[in-house]
């Protein structure tokens, strides 16, 4: 079989889970649709992978979620959905660009008031957060530049509470992360990260492959202890 075969079946597959279990959504259509109009790269969650993250927040109740990387808002969508009323979620964006689209499909989506988006470094926000006290956080979604993954989950674990869920996307790579002479710094990256969290005396950790219309990649899962 090949792989040209292979991201087909899992394609049909994603298709018809997604025909079966996702109501039509105007609003994440509008979404995807601007954000390529603005030109950003389609990167963002597969619509799955976005109820997903939803239901894991919901999962753990979460009021306040985290988000490194928001792109054009896609995945913030989702995770803002599984919000009370009164719940917050602050999401970190590098450029204007993508973080003015973002704003748009937020507001679109009725998150203008509980959804904040911050432009800037992530890193230089993350510590700004801790300045502010802002956490803890319930939830955090790392999905950013995975060369800076390691920091990014010492700056959450700071954020977080005993039960924090903390997710990181692409950790799999189409099986890159295995490649331990890797010089791609998003794999030296990731594996660092992974290393990390196997390690931290506060982190209870797995992993999740995934395949489907984003080919083959994964999520890591690590919940904080007390
Ligand atoms: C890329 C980034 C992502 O977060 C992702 O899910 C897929 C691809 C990228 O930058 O290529
Ligand atoms: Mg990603």
């Amino acid at each position: 079989m090949t792989e040209a075969h292979d991201h087909k079946v899992w394609s049909a597959v994603d298709e018809y889970f997604s025909t079966q279990l996702l109501p039509a959504d105007p609003i994440l259509d509008a979404a995807l649709r601007d954000s390529e109009k603005a030109g950003l790269p389609p990167v963002q969650v597969s619509p799955l992978q976005g109820r997903l993250l939803q239901l894991l927040a919901g999962v753990r109740g979460a009021q306040r979620i985290l988000e490194i990387g928001t792109l054009g808002g896609y995945s913030t969508i989702f995770l803002a959905r599984a919000l009370p009323p009164e719940g917050r979620l602050i999401t970190l964006e590098l450029s204007p660009v993508n973080a003015a689209v973002a704003r748009t499909n937020l507001a679109r989506a009725g998150f203008a008031a509980n959804v904040e988006v911050r432009v800037g470094q992530a890193l230089h926000s993350l510590a700004a957060l801790e300045q502010e006290r802002a956490g803890p956080f319930d939830v955090v979604f790392i999905d950013a530049d995975k060369p800076n993954n390691p920091a990014y989950l010492e700056a959450s674990v700071r954020l977080a509470r005993p039960g924090t869920l903390i997710i990181a996307d692409n950790v799999v790579r189409s099986g890159a992360v295995t490649h331990a002479g890797s010089n791609n710094p998003s794999v030296v990256g990731i594996r660092r990260f992974c290393e990390i969290v196997g390690h931290h005396p506060r982190l209870s950790a797995t992993a999740l492959q995934t395949v489907g219309i984003k080919g083959h990649d994964g999520f890591l899962l690590a919940v904080v202890q007390g």
